[in-house]
């Protein structure tokens, strides 16, 4: 289908949102931004697209039937709940709020308005994502009791100063930014468990001593020395779901790990009572382990790779057109945002923390 969409937000991943609604056959139709020049460069890539540095200006426009809200996490609720309020379907980045209050807030909302609303849960849709969903549906792994979600930088904090380490702004570091990734990407792929009790425990060494690090990546923008980093830098845990399942989480945005390590830095594994499987969120195979015919046997999936960008673009439009629940809809948001909160919450207090009293 081809929506007319309007992209709040002008910033790198609503570049990426752009080129993937194009792609996907939609019309970008205006971008809003509050700062104007950043709008007006996006949208002079589109045409015919307008530019504006008012959100209610781009609301106003009824010829615009959805909007994807790719701004700082602080304002993800706000710009969301204004934009299901002004009739529109919305596709909201994550993470879905700074804290389940929030992500409450924004369902009830879309509830109440009978908007379409989707997370940018966007690994469900990659083809190492969809893979590993159909070799768990085969049930060739027969019940997953299992799980490890781990997905480590070794000096990545993104945007050193900036908004994403500005707790305020962002709500946490690597564990409400990349944690949400992959603890949707597992628990979706173990069948959506019920969280039961949650332990974890995040640190905060890198701030500290934030003039003297020594980056690999910087990828949102130059570190800005003097700013704010007041937001953990790994976060460890491990979730007991009702049931009986458990997953291993790990995340950093900078942690000090020897480089032949890294090789497993990042990887999402599943173990069930008749196989297991892993993969990379960013890679191009999905590995099978089983035992079959007397013998232990790997077995790889190679994937053509996709752009899960492009299949959220048009994920998203279908269900724009055909009203069906998106693949990643906010209650999926609020129920990974349960988990992240009671991991801050078990480091906070020193304590398991009991889910669903
Ligand atoms: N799905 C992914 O893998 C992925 C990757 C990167 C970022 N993100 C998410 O996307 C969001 C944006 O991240 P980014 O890296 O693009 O940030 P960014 O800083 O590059 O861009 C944010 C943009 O929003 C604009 N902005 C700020 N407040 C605004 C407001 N109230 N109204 C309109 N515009 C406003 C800023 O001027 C900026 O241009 C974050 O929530 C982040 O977590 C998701």
């Amino acid at each position: 289908m081809s929506i007319r969409l309007g992209i709040i937000g002008a910033g790198s991943i609503g570049e990426v949102h752009a080129k993937a609604a194009l792609e996907a056959g939609q019309k970008v139709a205006c971008v809003a931004d509050v700062d104007l020049d950043k709008a007006k460069l996006l949208a002079a890539e589109y045409e015919g697209c307008q530019a504006t540095a008012e959100v209610k200006e781009l609301l106003a426009d009824e010829s615009i039937d959805a909007v994807v809200v790719c701004v700082p996490n602080r304002w993800h609720k706000d710009l969301a709940i204004e934009s299901l309020r002004a009739g529109k379907d919305v596709l909201l980045e994550k993470p879905m709020g700074l804290n389940v209050a929030e992500c409450a807030e924004i369902n009830a909302v879309a509830a109440e308005t009978k908007r379409l609303l989707q997370i940018g849960l966007v690994y469900r849709l990659s083809s190492v994502g969809q893979a590993a969903k159909s070799v768990v549906e085969s049930g060739d792994l027969g019940t997953i009791y299992h799980a490890k979600a781990h997905l480590f930088r070794r000096r990545g904090v993104p945007g050193l100063g900036g908004w994403f380490t500005t707790k305020d702004v962002s709500g946490g570091g690597p564990l409400i930014d990349l944690g949400v990734h992959v603890i949707d990407i597992s628990t979706w792929l173990m069948g959506t468990p019920t969280p039961k009790r949650v332990s974890g425990k995040v640190y905060s060494h890198f701030g500290k001593q934030m003039k003297d690090y020594v980056y690999e990546e910087m990828w949102a923008g130059p570190p800005k020395l003097d700013g704010i980093c007041d937001v953990e830098d790994s976060a460890h845990a491990m979730i007991h779901f009702e049931g009986g399942g458990s997953l291993d989480l790990q995340v950093s945005w900078a942690i000090n790990m020897p480089t032949p390590n890294m090789e497993s830095a990042e990887t999402i594994a599943l173990f069930g009572d008749r196989g297991g499987l892993s993969f990379k969120l960013q890679g191009n195979h999905v590995d099978v382990a089983s035992q079959r015919y007397g013998r232990n046997v790997d077995t790889r999936i190679l994937l053509t790779e996709t752009d899960q960008f492009t299949e959220q673009a048009r994920a998203f439009a279908a269900c724009v057109e055909s009203r069906q629940t998106p693949i990643t809809p906010g209650e999926h948001g609020q129920y990974v945002q349960a988990i992240i909160d009671a991991i801050y919450e078990s480091s906070a207090t020193d304590r398991e923390i009991q889910l669903n009293k």
